[in-house]
Protein backbone atom coordinates (compact mmCIF):
# COMPACT_ATOMS: atom_id res chain seq x y z
CA UNK A 1 0.00 0.00 0.00
CA UNK A 2 1.38 3.67 -0.52
CA UNK A 3 2.41 5.08 2.15
CA UNK A 4 2.30 9.05 2.78
CA UNK A 5 2.82 10.84 6.62
CA UNK A 6 2.42 14.24 8.41
CA UNK A 7 5.98 14.77 10.06
CA UNK A 8 6.28 17.18 12.57
CA UNK A 9 7.39 17.43 16.22
CA UNK A 10 4.62 17.61 18.14
CA UNK A 11 2.62 15.96 15.64
CA UNK A 12 0.17 13.56 17.47
CA UNK A 13 -2.53 16.18 17.38
CA UNK A 14 -2.86 16.42 14.01
CA UNK A 15 -6.11 15.84 11.98
CA UNK A 16 -4.21 15.14 8.49
CA UNK A 17 -4.15 11.21 8.96
CA UNK A 18 -8.17 11.39 9.51
CA UNK A 19 -8.44 14.15 6.46
CA UNK A 20 -6.49 11.72 3.77
CA UNK A 21 -8.14 9.09 5.24
CA UNK A 22 -11.47 9.89 4.24
CA UNK A 23 -9.77 11.47 0.88
CA UNK A 24 -8.77 8.35 -0.20
CA UNK A 25 -12.01 6.19 1.35
CA UNK A 26 -14.28 9.23 -1.05
CA UNK A 27 -12.04 8.67 -4.11
CA UNK A 28 -10.99 5.06 -3.91
CA UNK A 29 -7.40 5.53 -3.32
CA UNK A 30 -5.48 2.25 -1.83
CA UNK A 31 -3.13 4.25 0.81
CA UNK A 32 -2.23 4.87 4.39
CA UNK A 33 -1.02 7.74 6.09
CA UNK A 34 0.01 8.43 9.52
CA UNK A 35 1.81 10.62 11.71
CA UNK A 36 5.42 10.10 11.95
CA UNK A 37 7.21 11.96 14.87
CA UNK A 38 10.70 13.29 14.05
CA UNK A 39 13.43 14.43 16.84
CA UNK A 40 14.23 18.05 16.15
CA UNK A 41 17.56 16.89 15.06
CA UNK A 42 17.20 14.11 13.02
CA UNK A 43 14.47 16.02 10.16
CA UNK A 44 16.80 15.17 7.35
CA UNK A 45 17.59 11.42 8.56
CA UNK A 46 13.86 11.01 9.32
CA UNK A 47 13.25 11.41 5.32
CA UNK A 48 15.47 10.04 3.76
CA UNK A 49 14.76 6.69 5.86
CA UNK A 50 10.85 7.20 4.91
CA UNK A 51 11.56 7.62 1.65
CA UNK A 52 14.23 5.22 1.06
CA UNK A 53 11.58 2.53 2.23
CA UNK A 54 9.71 3.32 -0.42
CA UNK A 55 7.27 6.22 1.43
CA UNK A 56 5.56 8.41 -1.65
CA UNK A 57 5.05 11.67 0.14
CA UNK A 58 5.10 13.59 3.02
CA UNK A 59 3.48 16.66 4.27
CA UNK A 60 5.98 18.49 6.74
CA UNK A 61 4.89 21.02 10.03
CA UNK A 62 5.75 22.46 12.68
CA UNK A 63 9.15 23.24 13.15
CA UNK A 64 10.32 21.61 9.82
CA UNK A 65 8.78 23.57 7.10
CA UNK A 66 11.96 25.41 6.54
CA UNK A 67 14.20 22.81 6.53
CA UNK A 68 11.70 20.55 4.22
CA UNK A 69 12.40 23.26 1.93
CA UNK A 70 16.39 23.38 2.12
CA UNK A 71 16.14 19.18 1.40
CA UNK A 72 13.90 19.18 -1.60
CA UNK A 73 15.87 19.23 -4.90
CA UNK A 74 13.21 21.26 -6.86
CA UNK A 75 10.96 23.78 -5.46
CA UNK A 76 7.29 24.90 -6.93
CA UNK A 77 6.85 28.82 -7.33
CA UNK A 78 4.81 28.62 -4.07
CA UNK A 79 7.40 27.00 -1.90
CA UNK A 80 10.18 28.78 -2.93
CA UNK A 81 8.22 32.38 -2.24
CA UNK A 82 6.98 30.91 1.04
CA UNK A 83 10.86 29.67 1.88
CA UNK A 84 8.66 26.77 3.26
CA UNK A 85 7.47 23.21 2.28
CA UNK A 86 4.39 21.47 3.60
CA UNK A 87 4.16 18.69 0.86
CA UNK A 88 7.29 16.65 -0.50
CA UNK A 89 6.55 14.06 -3.23
CA UNK A 90 8.77 12.84 -5.76
CA UNK A 91 8.75 13.19 -9.36
CA UNK A 92 9.00 10.78 -12.16
CA UNK A 93 12.47 10.59 -11.76
CA UNK A 94 12.73 9.87 -7.99
CA UNK A 95 13.81 13.12 -7.16
CA UNK A 96 12.56 14.99 -3.69
CA UNK A 97 10.05 17.69 -4.81
CA UNK A 98 9.10 20.51 -2.29
CA UNK A 99 5.52 22.28 -2.83
CA UNK A 100 3.58 24.70 -0.25
CA UNK A 101 -0.09 24.13 -0.87
CA UNK A 102 -1.33 26.35 2.83
CA UNK A 103 -1.52 29.57 0.62
CA UNK A 104 -3.37 27.92 -2.11
CA UNK A 105 -5.75 26.10 0.52
CA UNK A 106 -6.02 29.56 2.12
CA UNK A 107 -7.70 31.35 -1.56
CA UNK A 108 -9.18 28.25 -2.09
CA UNK A 109 -11.21 28.19 1.08
CA UNK A 110 -12.11 32.24 0.99
CA UNK A 111 -13.14 31.54 -2.81
CA UNK A 112 -15.09 27.69 -3.46
CA UNK A 113 -16.09 27.62 0.39
CA UNK A 114 -17.20 31.11 1.80
CA UNK A 115 -17.83 32.86 -1.96
CA UNK A 116 -15.86 35.51 -1.08
CA UNK A 117 -13.19 36.97 -3.65
CA UNK A 118 -9.89 39.17 -3.13
CA UNK A 119 -9.75 40.65 -6.34
CA UNK A 120 -9.52 44.64 -6.20
CA UNK A 121 -10.11 44.16 -2.26
CA UNK A 122 -8.07 46.06 0.28
CA UNK A 123 -6.59 43.46 2.08
CA UNK A 124 -4.95 43.43 5.96
CA UNK A 125 -2.45 40.99 6.76
CA UNK A 126 -1.45 40.59 10.43
CA UNK A 127 1.32 39.23 11.12
CA UNK A 128 4.74 38.97 9.56
CA UNK A 129 5.95 34.94 10.24
CA UNK A 130 6.40 32.34 8.40
CA UNK A 131 2.31 32.34 8.33
CA UNK A 132 2.48 35.43 6.23
CA UNK A 133 5.60 34.35 4.22
CA UNK A 134 3.32 31.25 3.21
CA UNK A 135 0.71 33.68 1.61
CA UNK A 136 1.57 36.49 0.01
CA UNK A 137 2.30 34.70 -3.31
CA UNK A 138 -1.36 33.35 -3.52
CA UNK A 139 -2.57 36.23 -2.74
CA UNK A 140 -0.93 38.69 -4.72
CA UNK A 141 -1.88 36.46 -7.24
CA UNK A 142 -5.68 37.03 -7.16
CA UNK A 143 -4.86 40.62 -7.63
CA UNK A 144 -6.08 42.61 -4.45
CA UNK A 145 -6.01 46.33 -4.88
CA UNK A 146 -3.87 47.26 -1.95
CA UNK A 147 -2.16 44.55 0.63
CA UNK A 148 -0.77 45.86 3.74
CA UNK A 149 1.08 43.76 6.54
CA UNK A 150 0.97 44.81 9.70
CA UNK A 151 3.27 43.11 12.42
CA UNK A 152 4.59 44.05 16.31
CA UNK A 153 8.22 44.08 15.19
CA UNK A 154 7.27 46.71 12.16
CA UNK A 155 10.76 46.00 10.35
CA UNK A 156 9.41 42.41 9.53
CA UNK A 157 6.32 43.56 8.03
CA UNK A 158 8.53 46.45 5.83
CA UNK A 159 11.02 43.85 4.80
CA UNK A 160 8.17 41.02 3.78
CA UNK A 161 6.66 43.99 1.50
CA UNK A 162 9.83 44.89 0.19
CA UNK A 163 10.63 41.04 0.16
CA UNK A 164 7.00 40.46 -2.71
CA UNK A 165 7.34 43.89 -4.12
CA UNK A 166 8.55 42.55 -7.61
CA UNK A 167 6.19 40.04 -7.58
CA UNK A 168 3.31 42.65 -6.36
CA UNK A 169 4.16 44.64 -9.54
CA UNK A 170 4.02 41.83 -11.53
CA UNK A 171 0.27 40.97 -10.93
CA UNK A 172 -0.32 44.98 -10.76
CA UNK A 173 -1.49 45.56 -7.27
CA UNK A 174 -1.40 49.25 -6.63
CA UNK A 175 0.42 48.72 -3.26
CA UNK A 176 1.79 46.86 -0.99
CA UNK A 177 3.36 48.20 2.12
CA UNK A 178 4.00 46.82 5.76
CA UNK A 179 4.23 49.07 9.15
CA UNK A 180 2.79 48.95 12.79
CA UNK A 181 -0.12 48.57 14.26
CA UNK A 182 -0.44 51.90 15.24
CA UNK A 183 -0.40 52.53 11.14
CA UNK A 184 -3.58 51.22 10.69
CA UNK A 185 -5.67 54.06 13.00
CA UNK A 186 -8.01 55.64 10.69
CA UNK A 187 -7.70 53.15 7.91
CA UNK A 188 -10.28 50.33 6.48
CA UNK A 189 -10.16 46.93 4.73
CA UNK A 190 -12.48 44.60 2.77
CA UNK A 191 -10.33 42.00 4.66
CA UNK A 192 -8.53 41.46 7.91
CA UNK A 193 -7.02 38.21 8.17
CA UNK A 194 -5.25 37.26 11.15
CA UNK A 195 -1.49 35.54 10.65
CA UNK A 196 -0.30 35.89 13.82
CA UNK A 197 0.26 33.35 16.33
CA UNK A 198 -0.96 35.54 19.33
CA UNK A 199 -4.55 33.58 19.04
CA UNK A 200 -2.86 30.46 19.86
CA UNK A 201 -1.91 31.95 23.52
CA UNK A 202 -5.66 33.44 23.15
CA UNK A 203 -3.91 37.12 22.60
CA UNK A 204 -5.18 39.54 20.40
CA UNK A 205 -2.79 42.19 18.47
CA UNK A 206 -3.10 45.78 19.57
CA UNK A 207 -5.69 46.89 16.87
CA UNK A 208 -7.13 50.17 16.79
CA UNK A 209 -11.21 50.81 16.24
CA UNK A 210 -12.48 51.34 13.36
CA UNK A 211 -10.52 48.86 10.79
CA UNK A 212 -13.13 46.65 10.52
CA UNK A 213 -16.93 47.93 8.93
CA UNK A 214 -20.15 46.16 8.46
CA UNK A 215 -18.83 45.23 4.75
CA UNK A 216 -15.34 43.80 6.13
CA UNK A 217 -15.06 40.20 6.07
CA UNK A 218 -12.46 38.70 8.77
CA UNK A 219 -10.26 35.36 8.75
CA UNK A 220 -8.36 33.38 11.21
CA UNK A 221 -5.30 31.26 9.54
CA UNK A 222 -5.78 29.21 13.23
CA UNK A 223 -8.46 27.56 14.22
CA UNK A 224 -9.82 26.06 17.28
CA UNK A 225 -12.93 24.02 18.82
CA UNK A 226 -13.62 27.71 20.93
CA UNK A 227 -13.81 30.69 18.60
CA UNK A 228 -10.71 32.51 18.59
CA UNK A 229 -9.34 35.70 20.30
CA UNK A 230 -9.28 37.04 16.88
CA UNK A 231 -12.28 35.59 15.89
CA UNK A 232 -14.72 37.21 18.81
CA UNK A 233 -12.93 40.56 18.60
CA UNK A 234 -14.10 40.71 14.54
CA UNK A 235 -17.15 39.89 15.66
CA UNK A 236 -17.58 42.19 18.47
CA UNK A 237 -16.06 44.91 16.00
CA UNK A 238 -19.42 43.74 13.88
CA UNK A 239 -17.58 42.50 10.59
CA UNK A 240 -20.11 40.86 7.97
CA UNK A 241 -18.19 37.59 8.00
CA UNK A 242 -15.82 35.49 10.33
CA UNK A 243 -13.83 32.52 9.50
CA UNK A 244 -11.73 30.38 10.99
CA UNK A 245 -8.97 28.51 9.65
CA UNK A 246 -10.64 25.01 9.24
CA UNK A 247 -11.69 25.36 6.03
CA UNK A 248 -7.79 26.08 5.26
CA UNK A 249 -6.54 23.31 6.43
CA UNK A 250 -9.04 20.76 4.80
CA UNK A 251 -8.21 23.23 1.39
CA UNK A 252 -4.41 22.45 1.88
CA UNK A 253 -4.61 18.63 2.79
CA UNK A 254 -6.95 18.38 -0.64
CA UNK A 255 -4.11 20.60 -2.63
CA UNK A 256 -1.28 17.70 -1.17
CA UNK A 257 -3.40 14.56 -2.64
CA UNK A 258 -3.80 15.96 -5.72
CA UNK A 259 -0.45 16.75 -5.93
CA UNK A 260 0.16 12.68 -4.96
CA UNK A 261 -2.80 11.34 -6.54
CA UNK A 262 -3.76 13.29 -9.35
CA UNK A 263 -7.04 14.06 -8.37
CA UNK A 264 -8.67 16.86 -6.30
CA UNK A 265 -11.09 14.89 -3.69
CA UNK A 266 -14.62 16.88 -2.42
CA UNK A 267 -14.05 18.56 0.78
CA UNK A 268 -17.33 19.18 2.06
CA UNK A 269 -18.12 16.68 3.77
CA UNK A 270 -15.07 15.98 6.35
CA UNK A 271 -14.80 19.74 6.36
CA UNK A 272 -18.49 19.39 8.07
CA UNK A 273 -17.43 16.28 10.27
CA UNK A 274 -14.59 17.91 11.57
CA UNK A 275 -16.96 20.88 12.31
CA UNK A 276 -18.87 18.49 14.56
CA UNK A 277 -16.36 17.13 16.46
P1 LIG B 1 4.38 31.54 12.06
O1 LIG B 1 5.23 30.58 11.29
O2 LIG B 1 3.17 30.91 12.70
O3 LIG B 1 4.04 32.77 11.30
P2 LIG B 1 6.42 32.98 13.44
O4 LIG B 1 7.26 32.98 12.24
O5 LIG B 1 7.03 32.76 14.79
O6 LIG B 1 5.26 31.92 13.34
O7 LIG B 1 5.61 34.35 13.48
C1 LIG B 1 4.68 34.65 14.46
C2 LIG B 1 4.00 35.98 14.13
O8 LIG B 1 3.04 36.29 15.14
C3 LIG B 1 4.96 37.16 14.10
O9 LIG B 1 4.51 38.09 13.17
C4 LIG B 1 4.84 37.69 15.53
O10 LIG B 1 5.18 39.05 15.67
P3 LIG B 1 6.75 39.47 15.83
O11 LIG B 1 7.36 39.35 14.47
O12 LIG B 1 6.72 40.87 16.31
O13 LIG B 1 7.34 38.51 16.84
C5 LIG B 1 3.35 37.53 15.75
N1 LIG B 1 2.94 37.46 17.15
C6 LIG B 1 3.14 36.44 18.03
N2 LIG B 1 2.59 36.71 19.21
C7 LIG B 1 2.02 37.95 19.11
C8 LIG B 1 1.29 38.79 19.99
N3 LIG B 1 1.02 38.42 21.25
N4 LIG B 1 0.85 39.99 19.52
C9 LIG B 1 1.12 40.38 18.25
N5 LIG B 1 1.81 39.63 17.37
C10 LIG B 1 2.25 38.43 17.79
Amino acid sequence: MDRYVVVGNPVGHSKSPLIHTAFAQQTGQQLEYSTLLSDIDCFTETMQEFFNSGGKGANVTVPFKQEACALAKHLTLEASTAGAVNTLYLDEQQHLCGHNTDGLGLVRDVLANHGGSLAGKQLLVLGAGGATRGILQPFLAQKPASLFIANRTVSKAEELASAFSALAEEAGVESLSGGGFDDLAGRQFDWVFNATSASLQGDLPPLPEGIVTQDTWCYDLMYSNEPTAFCQWAENSGAANVMDGLGMLVEQAAESFLVWRGIRPETADILARLRQS
